[in-house]
């Protein structure tokens, strides 16, 4: 693989705000940007807005200002709302920036010497959604298949792009690079497209109908067709023809966008290039589409998400795993708000805040929160170490698959097999046993993990990164814990650095803000008899450690836990259904330790373990840090 990297997003139109579309693709490009610097890579990610065109000038008006008062507004909002979504591309270009016009006035002028642009009548069906002619075998009963609106009849003298010289060039280009165009779905269906002839392009306005445009170079009484325009921006933002970043860049170009703009982006855009003689771009990735509670995301439905609202309900970082976990790239996706808080409480608060409080907290106790030097390791820190080698190789063949929720999920199996490990090997159990070189050993792999997971995850979640690596008193940018992670796990362990407890990496959520909304005039705790203080303080609730977990034979729900609540005790609970019995070992839980003894199923039971119910499922009440066996909950 070379050692650049270049990745665009579409440049949005500024007849609407962003929302969470538009986020998606910004947020996977900066995904995939931090990624290739991490791997070492000159990178350079592009975004921006498109300016020009029939749409733009009507949303203008409806705005009562005049075009270029109206593009400066919503260009701004595009630009301002990227770095606050934790996106810093290297350029934000527009289509009224000086140089991108000269550039597009460049290449129109190339090709018509070239004799690829001629002077022509046509008549035909027109989305301005698309702003582009939708030919008759793509309307669905007479609409346009994306905006699902009337198609509207033009006819006019115009100026046209020979693209039908290059449609066999381009079947063939396609056929011969199977990375040209992915996932396989949208290169089979550029193919597909390939497959009746292609007409040429229609490429200019005149003037009179539409003067919001780049002037052609040899026809001023005409302004060029908003793709030629804004397709072009991929390579002015580069300094096409002679600058350095375009020498640089090119040659590694991805292209990003969804399935909307496939046609331009598979079809005009890499004839065009080939008619200006310049090499095609290295490959195009196609995502599907977001809905909203199984809608399409529509003003007029009112279901459109703002990203930034979304960010200041949820937080930044739980927002950008979101989208990046549950989307598979190329399908649709629904976005449901239910999801996003049931992601946050499982894999972000559970998993992952889990691992790095318990861990902090045990190392505190223990070693005073120095991370210790490891002993030597046994089977269970080679085989940790294994699981970080295979985790990391999958998490690179993944991302440069475009294969988040994989990459991301592999991730998780490294989580999951570490908070295993910790429960097995029972830190809390070697200290009782004095076993100290052992624990030093469980301790540090316990940080080598953290240190590893906090390098894969920072292009999904930087600031969360930051702040693992920072709460571990480790500077370094995690390009080495990239490097490093499969190969060398030990050299991964922080020795020697202080690790500061604080507060939750994230906060379980409590409910999908627009439910709260809804729910906002119910009662929010169930009416029913008054219990006194006096009466409620006779409930003895204590901190237990739960030491063993086992199933009990013939009953489906029920568990026997032993538990330490400064003391050993046996308790029954009926979480069977909800938690297995070897992820149990370790947690602290919230018991009742003064009910009266019952049995259950034979068992003795002494004691009564808080559980949360939530909706159909039961999740353990437990402390936010580490507590002792027994610690009283007032
Ligand atoms: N201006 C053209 C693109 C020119 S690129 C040379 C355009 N603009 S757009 O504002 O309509 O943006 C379309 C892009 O926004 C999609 O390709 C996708 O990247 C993003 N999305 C818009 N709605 C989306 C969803 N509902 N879901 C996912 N992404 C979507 O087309």
């Amino acid at each position: 693989m070379t050692n650049t990297f270049y990745i665009t997003t579409p440049i949005y139109y500024v007849n609407a705000e962003p929302h969470l579309g538009h986020a998606y693709t910004t947020i996977v490009a900066d995904v995939l940007y931090r990624f290739h610097q991490l791997m070492g890579r000159d990178s350079f990610m592009l975004t921006g807005t498109d300016e020009h065109g029939d749409k733009i000038v009507r949303a203008a008006e409806k705005a009562g200002v005049d075009p270029k008062t109206y593009v400066d507004r919503i260009s701004a909002e595009f630009r301002d709302t990227w770095p606050q979504l934790g996106i810093f591309p290297s350029k934000f270009i527009r289509t009224t920036d000086s140089e991108h016009i000269a550039v597009v006035q460049s290449i129109l002028q190339k090709v018509y010497e070239k004799g690829d642009i001629y002077f022509g009548e046509y008549g035909g069906m027109y989305c301005f959604g698309c702003e582009r002619f939708i030919t008759e075998h793509e309307a669905v009963d007479g609409n346009c298949p994306i905006h699902q609106a009337p198609l509207e009849y033009i006819a006019e003298q115009n100026y046209f792009f020979r693209m039908s010289k290059y449609q066999d060039w381009l079947v063939e280009h396609i056929r011969q690079h199977p990375e040209f165009i992915q996932p396989e779905r949208y290169r089979n269906e550029a193919l597909s497209m390939l497959r009746e002839p292609l007409e040429d392009l229609c490429i200019s306005r005149p003037k009179s109908r539409l003067d919001w445009g780049i002037p052609l170079p040899f026809d001023d009484r005409y302004v060029t067709y908003v793709w030629f325009d804004a397709l072009i921006n991929y390579i002015s933002a580069l300094g096409y023809p002679d600058g350095k970043d375009f020498k640089k860049f090119w040659p590694s170009s991805h292209h990003l966008i969804a399935k909307d703009i496939l046609k331009p982006h598979g079809i005009y855009w890499p004839c065009m290039l080939k008619s200006a003689e310049i090499p095609p771009y290295k490959s195009l990735s196609v995502h599907g589409y977001w809905n909203v509670d199984e809608s399409k995301m529509s003003k007029s439905l009112g279901n459109v998400r703002r990203p930034l609202e979304l960010k200041d309900v949820y937080g930044l970082d739980a927002f950008r795993y979101f989208l990046m976990r549950e989307m598979v790239f190329g399908l649709d996706a629904n976005f449901n708000e239910e999801a996003l808080v049931q992601r946050i409480n499982a894999d972000l608060a559970n998993d992952l805040g889990n691992l790095f409080s318990r861990t902090a907290g045990m190392l505190d106790k223990y070693f005073q929160g120095v991370v210790p030097e490891p002993g030597e390791f046994g089977p269970a820190e080679i085989e940790l170490s294994r699981e970080a080698e295979r985790v990391h190789i999958e998490y690179v063949r993944s991302m440069e698959e475009f294969a988040f929720h994989k990459a991301l999920g592999s991730v998780w199996e490294l989580i999951n097999h570490a908070n295993r490990y910790i429960d097995r090997e029972a830190p809390w159990v070697l200290f009782k046993e004095n076993r100290m070189e052992r624990l030093a050993t469980v301790m540090a792999s316990g940080f080598g993990v953290i240190h590893v997971v906090a390098g894969l995850l920072e292009p999904f979640v930087p600031d969360t990164s930051e702040e693992m690596r920072l709460r571990m008193g480790i500077e370094d940018k995690p390009t080495r814990s990239l490097e490093a992670a499969g190969l060398d796990f030990a050299s991964m362990i922080p020795v020697g650095k202080e690790v500061r407890k604080s507060h939750a990496l994230f906060p379980r959520v409590e409910k999908p803000k627009t439910e709260a909304r809804v729910e906002k005039d119910k009662p929010q705790v169930p009416s029913g008899p008054t219990v006194s203080l006096k009466e409620f303080r006779k409930a003895d609730l204590r901190v237990g450690q739960i030491l063993k977990a086992e199933r009990i034979k013939g009953a489906d729900r029920l568990l026997k836990l032993i538990v330490d609540a400064g003391g050993e005790r046996t308790v029954v609970s009926g979480i069977a259904e909800h938690y297995a019995p070897e992820a149990l070992v370790g947690k602290q839980v919230i018991l009742v330790v003064n009910l009266e003894p019952a049995t259950i199923c034979g068992v003795q039971s002494q004691g009564m373990i808080l559980t949360c119910e939530h909706g159909k499922t039961l999740l353990l009440t437990t402390v936010d840090g580490e507590a002792s066996p027994g610690d009283a909950v007032l």
